[in-house]
């Protein structure tokens, strides 16, 4: 009963994902509704103090290698900067990354840094502005592209990129990928996932990883080169002759579930051991009535040996998860 997180596939979760606010400065169509997500009351969210103390745990007794901070859009959230400091000090070593659309980038790159933070991804999808702005469903690139180039430029380099494919803006897929390489960024391109708030992905309609690589094939030379590692969600790509590289997130078409190593909170302190698996167990109530760390981990080990196979949204039975990504931080 002691150790890591595994579950009952034989799968070992070392990759902690936190979610710290569903608030959000974009709208991304493929992520939440148009008026956003209800604001969950201060008090629903774990505190900075609490999160360190979980991650703490997670490190020391499940055997948690990384630590993520989404959101929502982790950014919105003031005490950012104290929810990392603690945390690194609460894991000493372990890496610190966040997942974000950038926004707030320029002015808390440097002090993100200073807290601890290791790494960043920003999500990015198009570097025309009349497309972001209907994607995002507000007007904000120049505020994105001032974040990463912060990010950079306090030493969080080199970035990864995520771009969620759409239809609107495949066609942009050559400008952004020629902008990362001229930007030093590392882009993934990522299949969209039934996880928007108006139900309007259909798996007939979505932009698979082979038409994205069409497109990219008018502009660039590909050759396929596999994942950095095993449980890496993306498959590489050279381009042209390198060393540069473009990823394919092929969450849907080419299922990555058997190699999953992921483990999830809630920002209101519940574990979630699948993107797509809706049975959640709170350990903030744990927490606030004084558990100590073995009762609170074998909650978490309870929770994680109940993980699904895989999200099965091929399966004829499929039904979409009641969060959106934007609940769940992705
Ligand atoms: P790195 O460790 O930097 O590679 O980060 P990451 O790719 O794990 O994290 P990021 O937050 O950048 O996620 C990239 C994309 O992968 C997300 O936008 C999701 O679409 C997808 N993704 C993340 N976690 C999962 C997961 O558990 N399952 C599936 N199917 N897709 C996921
Ligand atoms: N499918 C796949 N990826 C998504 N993201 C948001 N919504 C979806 C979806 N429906 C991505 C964002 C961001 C990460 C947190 O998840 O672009 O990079
Ligand atoms: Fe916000 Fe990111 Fe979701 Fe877009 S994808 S709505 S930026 S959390």
């Amino acid at each position: 009963e002691t150790g890591a997180l595994v579950d009952r596939y034989g799968r070992v979760a070392q990759d902690l994902r936190i979610s710290i606010t569903s608030a959000c400065s974009l709208r991304c169509t493929y992520c939440m509704p148009a008026e956003g997500l209800p604001v969950i009351p201060r008090d629903e969210l774990l505190s900075a103090e609490e999160i360190a103390r979980l991650v703490g745990l997670a490190v020391r007794d499940l055997g948690v290698r990384e630590v993520r901070f989404t959101g929502g859009e982790p950014l919105t959230r003031p005490d950012l900067v104290e929810i990392v400091r603690r945390s690194a000090e609460a894991a000493p070593g372990t890496p610190l990354a966040l997942t974000t659309n950038g926004i707030g980038l320029d002015r808390k790159a440097r002090p993100l840094v200073a807290a601890g933070l290791s790494r960043v991804n920003v999500s990015l999808d198009t570097l025309d502005r009349e497309h972001f702005t209907r994607l995002t469903r507000r007007d904000r690139l120049p505020a994105v592209l001032a974040g990463i180039d912060a990010a950079h430029r306090a030493g969080l380099g080199p970035i990864k990129m995520n771009a969620v494919l759409m239809r609107e803006t495949l066609h942009d897929a050559p400008d952004l990928l020629a902008w990362a390489l001229d930007h030093g960024c590392r882009l993934r391109f990522i299949e969209q996932m039934p996880l928007d708030a108006d139900e309007a992905w259909q798996r007939a309609n979505m932009v698979d990883a082979r038409e994205l690589l069409d497109v990219l094939g008018t502009r660039f030379a590909l050759t396929p080169v596999g994942r950095d590692d095993p449980a890496a969600p993306a498959e590489e790509w050279l381009v042209d002759d390198g060393p540069a590289t473009v990823g394919v997130i092929a969450s849907v078409t080419r299922p990555f579930c058997g190699a999953c190593d992921r483990t999830r909170l809630t920002a209101e302190g519940s574990v979630r051991s699948c993107l797509f698996g809706d049975d959640e167990t709170d350990l903030r109530g744990l927490l606030r009535s004084g558990a100590d760390d073995a009762t609170i981990a074998r909650y978490w080990r309870g929770a994680m040996w109940g993980k699904k196979a895989g999200h099965g949204i091929d399966d004829p039975s499929f039904v979409r998860p009641v969060r959106t990504m934007g609940g769940i931080g992705g």
